[in-house]
């Protein structure tokens, strides 16, 4: 009895201290959404341990060369999780003849050195593993690099995303990426579709504070008549580098620290220098600019509120399980089976078809 009480108790301040380190691991690591069915933190534990450090160590060269790179493969992920689920769709190439792509949808300028660097990671982990690792995990693991890499926060990235099979069409795209001349009742209501809210997009915006973008994006606050809530300076700043409609010029999102993931985006937009329609009218909209304002003068609280809500993106319909593939070039969806001399995909399908008949 006595014996029984007593071994009660020290399971009791074992079942405490555990709680206690719980918790203060909980305190000291970041506030992490829920994990989706199928994802988990420790996916490659087994089959490929060294997954994450791959992508680490070969970003760290990779993005010393070309800073570019970072915002390049973090604006990958955010238009793979935002089109039909994180399922590295964006990643293939156009197969048919897609012409209309060719007018300036939300993605065309994706750049092309990032699409290489996550096909020179599918090869260097499956070098090293086989075939295990997505290439949905490869954009989230690089896309997350990139930020820490940039001088932003380090975040776990929960793993086990499959690879969808098929790329998005036109119409898919436009219906899923807003545009930069949206206002923030048009943005709420693209990022609503997919269960992201107010906070979700002031703090995923952020990202702005990394990259480029082409006059395009941006003109329509310049020409015909210049946007009133854009800051004087700041307008005739833009306009030396687009001096008309239709010119191929870059500038940069984040015109304090253009190339440092830092909170200098949100007092871009304090001082009415964002850059898109869809950044400054954040500071417009009575539902976003007390977030603005806060993330603008407390960056731990920015920090905070993008890993939550990038974990939350990353794992917008996913694919898990058995469902899609795990492809062998990021590019294009796998052949039937490339260890054997089996026939190509293409063909046994169209033998299928032809036997369904
Ligand atoms: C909320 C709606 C958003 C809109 C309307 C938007 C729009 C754009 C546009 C138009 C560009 C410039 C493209 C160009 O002209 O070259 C751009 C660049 C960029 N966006 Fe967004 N974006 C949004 C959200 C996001 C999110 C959620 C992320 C990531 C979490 C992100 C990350 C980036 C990055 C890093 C760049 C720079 C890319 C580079 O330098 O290659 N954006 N965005
Ligand atoms: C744009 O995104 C879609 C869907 O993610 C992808 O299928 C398409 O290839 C992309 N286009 C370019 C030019 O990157
Ligand atoms: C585009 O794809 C969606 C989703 O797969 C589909 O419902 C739609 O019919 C397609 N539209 C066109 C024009 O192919
Ligand atoms: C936001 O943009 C939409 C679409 O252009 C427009 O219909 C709406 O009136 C705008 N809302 C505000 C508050 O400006
Ligand atoms: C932008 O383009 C114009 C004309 O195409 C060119 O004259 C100008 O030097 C460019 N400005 C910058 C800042 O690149
Ligand atoms: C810009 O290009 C578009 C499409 O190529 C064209 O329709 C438009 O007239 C051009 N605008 C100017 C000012 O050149």
């Amino acid at each position: 009895m006595a014996s029984s009480a007593s071994a009660l108790r020290v399971l009791l301040l074992v079942v405490l201290a555990l709680a206690s380190c719980a918790s203060a691991a909980a305190a000291v690591a970041a506030r992490t959404p829920p994990l989706a069915n199928g994802l988990s933190f420790e996916f490659y534990k087994a089959t490929c341990p060294q997954a994450e450090s791959i992508v680490f160590n070969f970003l760290q060269d990779a993005v010393r060369n070309d800073v570019g790179l970072a915002a390049a493969l973090v604006r990958i992920h955010f238009h793979d999780c935002f089109v039909q689920g994180c399922d590295g769709s964006v990643l293939l190439d156009k197969t048919g003849s897609t012409d209309s792509e060719k007018i300036a949808p939300p993605n065309v300028t994706l750049r092309p050195t990032a699409f290489k660097a996550i096909n020179d990671l599918r090869a260097l982990l499956a070098k090293a593993c086989g075939a295990v690792v997505s290439c949905a995990d490869i954009a989230a693991l690089a896309a997350r690099d990139s930020v820490q890499l940039a001088g932003g926060p380090h975040y776990p990235v929960p793993l086990g995303r499959r690879d969808g099979l098929t790329p998005a069409n036109l119409t898919t795209i436009l219906g899923a990426l807003p545009r930069p001349t949206s206002n923030v009742t048009t943005l709420l209501s693209f990022l609503a579709k997919i269960s992201l809210d107010a906070d979700d997009l002031v703090a995923l915006s952020g990202a702005h504070t990394l990259g480029i973008a082409h006059c395009v994006s941006f003109e329509e606050r310049l020409f015909p008549t210049q946007d009133p809530t854009m800051d004087k300076w700041f307008a005739g700043q833009l306009k030396l580098t687009c001096p008309a409609l239709n010119i191929t010029n870059t500038t940069n999102n984040d015109i304090r620290t253009p190339n440092v993931f830092d909170n200098k985006y949100y007092l871009d937009l304090l001082n009415r220098q964002g850059l898109f329609t869809s950044d400054q009218d954040m500071h417009t909209d009575g539902r976003t600019k007390p977030t603005v304002t806060k993330f603008a003068v407390d960056q731990a609280a920015f920090f905070d509120q993008y890993v939550f809500s990038v974990i939350k993106m990353g794992q917008i319909n996913v694919l898990t399980g058995n469902q899609g593939q795990i492809r062998n070039d990021c590019s294009a969806p796998n052949a039937a089976s490339s260890s054997n001399d089996e026939l190509p995909w293409s063909v046994l399908e169209t033998v299928a078809e032809t036997l369904a008949l």
